[in-house]
């Protein structure tokens, strides 16, 4: 009897000690693989945030995104991440069906997006942007993974015109688990700099002249959780960066795994990792964010120096992203108006309707917004179709604002 009991209560255990340590010792064991834990990603989001770090900051085999087995972590040269699609070989001019992944060769080596800003910061800056730095500008670039990349491709997602289909025919749209983006910012660096940051040699469009970039903030996005998991890292310099549009670190770090609970944003480096002694050891973890709001109903809160500038305080990775959307879309006829303040009754091309990204201030200011989202954002002027009630959301992917419209919009 004894022996049958004991017998099972081993049993027991070796079930009980295989889940705990099934996927998370496989991440653990091999630095470069994506952590694709649910249950970590829940229960320890900044945990799976470093793992993820150091997943898609592996040097990549060329040619290939893959991770380099045989590399070392913060060996200089691209990471797997450079690898993956950059919006503007997503979003192609006149809606254009994007080649397939392993067609794309453009997608490899260093050519970047144009000096482009991202979208909110061209909302809100209403300088033309002189970034800091020696000299040149900085750079930003978004990409995807091949999962997020054949989902956008295998949906017609890449044009307005495809978006809006999906809109009328009331379809979610629904990421797949292994999707993952990011947004990078590169600023100019010296020689000296190149032990300190993740580099890359890039030519600034102002002057065409070759440049050191290093990299000083990513922004990372999973799909591991239906609603993303969110994190951003940050290079140690930027909160002493003294340029136009640098405002240091307005609201205080958190990272539960190199800080202790009373004491989130003690700035320090988690062990564990293998980034000491590597460039990686000059970024930190923000922090994470995993849900709208915490459990007194306030919102959660998540910046980046650099890449929220001038919204810091209010920013919400979630529910700003919440809100990209498509509607109907709105036609001529439709905005046809008359009156003293259209004489000519001018009439404007077919446009696609989305939620705009920021709430404008009668003063003019921008803010973002933040905690739960409410119903009434994305509900439409009835029809009384029930399918077409509401805005459709495309599933907190802003980048699909990039896309074009397949045939030039009638007159
Ligand atoms: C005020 C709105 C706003 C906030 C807050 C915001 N973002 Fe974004 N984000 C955007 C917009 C707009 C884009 C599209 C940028 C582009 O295409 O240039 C974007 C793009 C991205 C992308 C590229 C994938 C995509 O959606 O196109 C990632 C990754 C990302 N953001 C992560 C974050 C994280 C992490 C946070 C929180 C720390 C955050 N964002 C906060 C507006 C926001």
């Amino acid at each position: 009897m004894t022996g049958w009991r004991s017998l099972a209560a081993m049993g027991g255990l070796g079930v009980l000690l295989l889940a705990l340590t099934g996927p998370a010792a496989r991440a653990a064991a091999e630095p470069w693989m994506v952590p694709d834990d649910v249950a970590l990603a829940l229960r320890d989001p900044d945990r799976f945030a470093w793992q993820l770090f150091v997943a898609i900051n592996w040097p990549a085999l060329d040619e290939e995104s893959a991770p380099d087995p045989e590399a070392a972590l913060g060996e200089p040269r691209p990471v797997v991440w450079e690898t993956w699609a950059l919006t503007k070989d997503v979003y192609l001019p006149d809606g254009r069906t994007p080649p397939p992944w392993l067609d794309a060769s453009n997608r490899l080596g260093p050519e970047r997006d144009p000096d482009e800003h991202p979208l909110q910061q061209t909302l809100v800056r209403d300088t033309s942007p002189v970034p800091p730095g020696r000299t040149g500008h900085q750079k930003d670039e978004v990409r995807m993974n091949r999962a997020a990349f054949d989902y956008i491709r295998d949906n017609d997602l890449y044009s307005i015109d495809g978006q809006e289909r999906r809109f009328y025919a009331g379809l979610p749209v629904q990421f797949p688990p292994e999707a993952i983006e990011i947004k990078a910012v590169w600023r100019p660096i010296g020689e000296a700099d190149k032990v300190r940051y993740h580099w890359a040699t890039l030519s600034d469009e102002a002057d065409g002249q070759e440049r050191l970039y290093g990299l000083t903030s990513l922004h990372v996005m999973s799909k591991v959780l239906p609603r993303w998991l969110w994190a951003t890292f940050e290079h140690v310099d930027n909160p002493f960066r003294r340029g136009i549009h640098d405002e240091g670190w307005l609201i205080p770090s958190r990272d539960s795994v190199a800080c202790p609970p009373e004491a989130l944003d003690c700035g320090r480096l988690p062990s564990g990792f293998g980034l000491e002694g590597t460039v990686w050891a000059n970024y930190r973890l923000r922090g994470t964010q995993i849900d709208f709001t915490d459990d007194y109903g306030l919102p959660v809160q998540l910046a980046d120096s650099e890449l929220e500038t001038g919204f810091q305080r209010t920013s919400s990775c979630m529910t700003c992203h919440v809100r990209s959307t498509i509607g109907p879309r709105v036609n001529a006829a439709a905005s046809f108006e008359f009156g003293t303040g259209y004489p000519d009754h001018p009439l404007g091309p077919p446009e696609a309707t989305r939620l705009p990204v920021f709430k404008q201030n009668e003063d003019g200011s921008f803010e973002s917004y933040r905690g739960a989202p409410q119903p009434e954002w994305f509900r439409l002027p009835s029809t009384g179709v029930a399918s077409f009630d509401t805005y459709l959301q495309l599933d907190y992917v802003f980048s699909m604002m990039r896309a074009s419209y397949a045939s030039p919009a009638a007159p």
